[in-house]
This record gives structure tokens, sequence and C-alpha cells, in this order.
């Protein structure tokens, strides 16, 4: 037998024995390293006698391309087996029951928001937005609520430092004082939001919803604010007819000022708005005090307009019957279950994603 044979028998019987891929690496460069036996053959072709050169060299690329070969096959063979092992090991039951997919609801507070939102935005309103932490110079001062006044006591705040500077805003009329600093009339904003005041029970939550409106222009008057909230009620509530009335009442950044209560009935243990004569109160409002336009800048010779503030949370109340004012921030995931809205469904008065 030849050399080369002979070499290539005893690598074929190496490479038959139970080897990992590291045995057979080392067996790989025995061969086919830089001084390995095959690369040591190829450097000897030159001194071979020249009438057997040929033949030698054929002889050692056959060799060579067999145990390469053979090499390549075992490499394969236990790269295989590994990825069955591993797949064996990692398999995935395609058969198991996928995970109950809940869809989450959107809270009564968030879709009757949207709904105000909407119908403003019908007649002319923009959405502004001011922050929770407030100081007291927006939150009172600037609407005509200097210390001492009686109101601020009424307020019940929750102040955050010892000098009474910086608080949880106690409604939203000091966005209003933001707008009208930031900008130059016409000012036509609503602007809906948390408020704060320190108060708990059936219908009073420490934090609650309000929504701001303001409108100021050159020759705005009690009957543009009494025509605007006509509307809004009649397409919050989706009715055609609404009896509502305006209460003189007093707040220091207007002037005259008035509660506005509706009409409401309960037929078969249900409110139902615009009819009966039950009065419920729902917001407050009236003609923006000069001082408050001169603290601000404007000019009172030129604009003037009118303010109200609604509470949003109420109408959620009233809208879709809900008696307990505290549910609505309790967290309850079967409360919200059952009154909250499918965020697929778009309700018949909600325009805001349907056009
Ligand atoms: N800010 C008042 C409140 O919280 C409501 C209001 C707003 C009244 C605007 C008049 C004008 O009670």
């Amino acid at each position: 037998m030849s050399d080369l044979k002979k070499i290539k028998e005893e690598f074929i019987l190496k490479l038959n024995k139970k080897l990992n891929l590291e045995n057979i690496n080392q067996v790989k460069s025995e061969l086919f390293g830089k001084n390995g036996i095959i690369s040591s053959q190829f450097k000897n072709i030159g001194k071979i006698k020249e009438s057997e050169r040929k033949k030698f060299a054929s002889e050692l690329n056959l060799i060579k391309d067999d145990l390469q070969n053979l090499i390549n096959s075992k490499i394969n063979e236990i790269e295989n087996s590994e990825i069955n092992k591993k797949l064996d090991k990692e398999k995935i039951d395609v058969t198991l029951p996928e995970r109950p997919f809940i869809k989450g609801k959107i809270h009564p507070v968030s879709q009757t928001i949207d709904e105000i939102s909407s119908i403003f935005s019908e007649i002319g309103f923009n959405v502004e937005e001011g922050p929770d932490v407030e100081n007291e110079y927006n939150n009172f001062t600037a609407l005509n609520t200097p210390d001492n006044h009686p109101a601020r006591d009424m307020h019940d705040t929750f102040y955050l430092d010892e000098k009474k500077q910086k608080l949880l805003r106690t409604h939203t009329s000091p966005v209003q004082i933001r707008t009208m600093l930031k900008g130059k009339p016409p000012f036509k904003i609503i602007a809906p939001g948390r408020t704060y005041r320190s108060d708990s029970d059936q219908t009073h939550a420490p934090m609650f919803h309000q929504v701001e409106g303001l409108y100021i222009d050159k020759n705005i008057n009690m009957g543009h604010l009494k025509g605007c909230l006509n509307y809004f009620i009649k397409e919050f509530f989706e009715v055609n007819k609404i009896k509502m009335r305006f209460r003189p009442s007093h707040f220091p950044f207007t002037e005259p000022s008035a509660e506005v209560d509706i009409g409401y009935e309960i037929k078969d243990g249900k409110i139902v708005i615009g009819e009966g004569d039950k009065w419920l109160e729902i917001l407050g409002c009236g003609m923006v005090h000069p001082n408050v336009l001169k603290n601000v800048k404007v000019d009172i010779e030129k604009y003037q307009g009118y303010a109200f503030g609604i509470g949003i949370d109420r109408l959620a109340m009233l809208k879709y019957g809900i008696n307990d004012l505290r549910a609505f921030f309790d967290c309850d995931y079967r409360w919200l279950n059952h009154f909250g809205f499918d965020p697929l469904d778009v309700p018949t008065n909600y325009r805001g994603l349907s056009r």
C-alpha cells in the first residue's frame, strides 16, 4: 500500500470513531493545517521523480477530497443532531389554547370629555389645557379672588407648600388666565381637566373633573351664553327640548353670575332630562368680570364675554345612570367593564372620529 493510501485508511478509521466537534476539528488541522500531513505531502510534490509526479499528485488530490468530504459530512452530522436535540427540548405545543384577550374599556369620564369637546368644537371652541398643580395667582388672585376673600375658603383647597403659593387647582378657571395671558382676543376655548377639593361624599370626590368655557370678543352678551349652553345641553343629552333655568349666583370672576339648572324627572327609576319639575344644578357661569380682563391686559373698552364651568362627572352620572360619583375613581375593574365604553363603538353624538 502506498504511503498516501495508508494515511487515508488511518484517518478514515480515526474519523469513524465517535468524535465531537472539537475532536473533528483537531483531525482536520492534523491533516490540512499549515504543517498538516496532507499539506506537507503537497509540498513534497516537487521532490518526487518526474515520471511518478503526475500519478502521485492526482492520487493526493483524490485522497484530500475524500478526507475533506468525510470531515464535512461528520461535522454536518454533529450539527444536525445538536439542532435536533434542541428542537426536541424546546418543542412548542401549538395545541395549547391562547391566553384570553381582554379588551380595555374607555372610562365614562374620558368618554364624556370626548363628547363635550366634540360638541363645543363644532361651534368653534378650541380645546386648551392647563396643569393640575397651579400657583395661587392663576387659581385665585387673577380671577378676582384676592387674599382673605371668603370664596377661597369655600374651595377647600389642597395647598402644596406652607406659603400657600402652590396648590392643586380647585377649578379649571385658571386656564382662562393662562389662555388670555399667552394670546390676544378674541378667545373661544374650552378647557377640560382634573380639579381638586378636600371634599368627599356620594356626589363629591376630592378629585373631580370640570370643563371651563371662555368666549371673549366684541359684543358678546348673556344671550350668547344662554344660547351656547342651551345648544350644548341638548346635544349632550341628545334631546330636542330642554328645560333650563339661570339662577342668580355669585362668583368673584363673573358679573353677573348664574348657576344653571336643568329640568328632569324620574320615570321608572330612570332620570329623564328635559321633562318634569325637578331641577338639577350642573354648572356655574357669568359674564367675565372686568377685573379679570384687566389682570390679563385685555382692553375692557373693546372686549367682553362669558365664561362657564361645568361639572363633567355629574354630566356623566346623569347621562349614563351612575349614582355614586366615588365609583368613578375606585378603579374597580368590574365596574369599568360594566360602565366603560368599547373603544370601537362610536356613540351617536360623538363626532370626533367619525368625520
Ligand atoms: N370656577 C367655578 C367653580 O368651580 C365655575 C365657574 C366657571 C363659574 C366660570 C363662572 C364662570 O365653581
